[in-house]
């Protein structure tokens, strides 16, 4: 199911970051202490949320990205529009800007429009850069590179 809230017109970046922080208190890393949340919007205005989930075996971890994008994809969805990521040390009271990592971009690469597809970067509701996947992810390895 997605999260509740639905976006239909114009991308409402703050409300995005705002779904993005609530995801964040639902972090699970106990190891890291880093906590972050997601918020993806597909191209239908509907808004899958994430956080990260740690593992005591360390490499099973999954991103709050990938959360998103995963829970997403399981749900039907291919077509997404923007993902708001946030995050931070546990408990911290300002955060600084968290950016995808490499595997999370590369799962991004997968379903989004590099021209197209945003990623808000948000420290708060009020305070965020939006850059495209294109920006955050140039060259990438996709499957057009296995076509012939
Ligand atoms: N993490 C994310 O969830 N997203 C990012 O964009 C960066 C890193 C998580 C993975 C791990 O649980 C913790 O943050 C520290 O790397």
């Amino acid at each position: 199911m997605p999260d509740s809230r639905e976006m239909n017109r114009e991308i409402d970046y703050a409300t995005l970051a705002e779904l993005a922080l609530e995801a964040r208190k639902r972090s699970y890393a106990p190891y890291s202490r880093f906590c972050v949340g997601a918020a993806l919007l597909t191209e239908s205005g509907r808004i899958y949320q994430g956080c990260n989930v740690e593992n005591a075996a360390y490499t099973p971890t999954n991103c709050a990205e990938r959360t998103a994008v995963f829970k997403a994809v399981s749900e039907g969805e291919r077509r997404f529009r923007a993902i708001a990521v946030a995050g931070g040390e546990k408990g911290a009271e300002t955060l600084a800007e968290v950016s995808p990592c490499g595997v999370c971009r590369q799962v991004l690469a997968e379903f989004c429009d590099a021209e197209t597809f945003e990623v808000i970067l948000a420290r708060s509701p009020k305070d965020y850069r939006v850059l495209t996947l294109g920006e955050l992810f140039p060259l990438g390895f996709g499957a057009q590179n296995l076509q012939g």
